[in-house]
């Protein structure tokens, strides 16, 4: 009796700690991780989701069951000074039988939605799906639209609703794709396919990072699920189709394009930033042609050239980030990466040029304007 007051007094003294960790811990709602895997917006996220509630839910079971007897066995049948030695149970047929059963059947539980999880997840999704085609590099991502011919970076606009297919390779080392509250995380390998699938549930921008040490570089392989309503996906998907080759854009685009690399078609009216006609774009254009810019990057996301170096530079100017999520992309930030992209993203393909303050200053207008 006296030992059991000595334990109750000491949990007593442990309470306010116990009130404060819990304080803690009721900070760290997912709300405040934008990667959390603990909330999924998707069908293919809510998968890995539920089965680890069912788990997590056994495993509670067995903690308090198992943590109940311990703490029964220790209080009662606790040993005193004189006491006899007590009897034996090792070699008990009966016990044994208990204790393995009760956790193979535990297993067995956990054991069935896994299973089923591995299948549903593998598995092929129909042809009304939208595929597309997802490149690692080092250290960027390229993401291709094969139905609508539309090439981009970094972004991977999605419609809500509607099965997206992901077939994913990669152009140089193992990378893996993770976008935690979409979709489970897939390992992208350079000569061989793997995919994945998931259906967005609600809009929003849902950001995911490379998963797979790929480089020095590798902590700065971001990307972005922009999952938007379907009538916001057509139209970004039409915006995209309006950005032609020079040739192309020839014809007449439709009203809400913006110009093109050269060809200098039309400028969106809502379009704050210098068109073709201004100095400084033109200046921009003929330092992108010139610096060696255009050998890596192409500006046309519709029919764009495959087996670019360098990311699709077609709506650069409307992207949230640069450099695959590494800055803000604010004209600042675009003029800094362009003078100086090995100061800030080292080891990237992309060479310092010896480009001026004046000349990136000309090339942010040009690229800005590629929205
Ligand atoms: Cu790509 Cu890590």
């Amino acid at each position: 009796m006296l030992l059991g007051t000595t334990a109750i007094r000491r949990l007593g003294r442990l309470a306010p700690v116990l009130c404060v960790l819990a304080l803690v811990l009721s900070g760290c709602t997912p709300d405040h991780y934008p990667q959390t895997a603990l909330r999924p917006l998707s069908d293919f996220g809510r998968i890995g989701d539920d089965i680890q509630t069912t788990t997590l839910k056994w495993a509670v079971v067995v903690f308090v069951l198992v943590e109940g007897a311990l703490l029964f066995a220790i209080f009662r049948f606790r040993g005193k000074p004189g006491d006899p030695e007590p009897k034996q149970v090792h070699g008990n047929t009966t016990v044994e039988i208990i204790w393995t059963v009760i956790p193979a059947l535990i297993l067995a539980a956990i054991a069935v939605p896994t299973v089923r999880g591995i299948f549903e997840t593998n598995a092929t999704p129909g042809p009304d799906a939208l595929e597309v085609q997802i490149i690692g590099h080092q250290w960027w991502w390229e993401f291709r639209y094969p139905s609508l011919n539309v090439t981009t970076a970094n972004e991977l606009h999605v419609p809500v609703g509607r099965t997206v297919s992901l077939k994913m390779r990669t152009a140089d080392v193992i990378h893996s794709f993770w976008n935690p509250r979409i979709g489970g995380k897939r390992d992208v390998f350079p000569n061989r396919e793997t995919r994945l699938w998931f259906k967005a549930e609600q809009p929003g921008e849902y950001p995911g990072q490379c998963a797979e040490f790929c480089g020095i570089q590798h902590g700065r392989m971001a990307f972005r699920v922009e999952a938007q309503m379907p009538e916001e996906f057509q139209a970004w998907s039409t915006h995209m189709q309006s950005l032609k080759a020079p040739a192309a854009a020839a014809a007449p685009a439709p009203a809400d394009s913006v110009h093109t690399a050269s060809a200098g078609a039309t400028v969106p009216s809502q379009n704050p930033s210098p068109g073709p006609g201004d100095p400084l774009y033109a200046t921009g254009e003929k330092l992108f042609m010139t610096k060696g810019c255009v050998g890596c990057h192409s500006l046309v996301a519709y029919q764009a050239p495959q087996g670019m170096v360098g990311p699709n530079l077609a709506n650069v100017g409307a992207r949230t980030y640069i450099a695959a999520g590494t800055l803000k992309n604010n004209d600042e930030n675009l003029a800094h990466w362009i003078m100086n992209p090995q100061g800030i993203k080292q080891g990237v393909l992309m060479p310092n040029l010896g480009v001026k303050p004046e000349e990136a200053k000309a090339l942010v207008a040009f690229l800005r304007a590629h929205q």
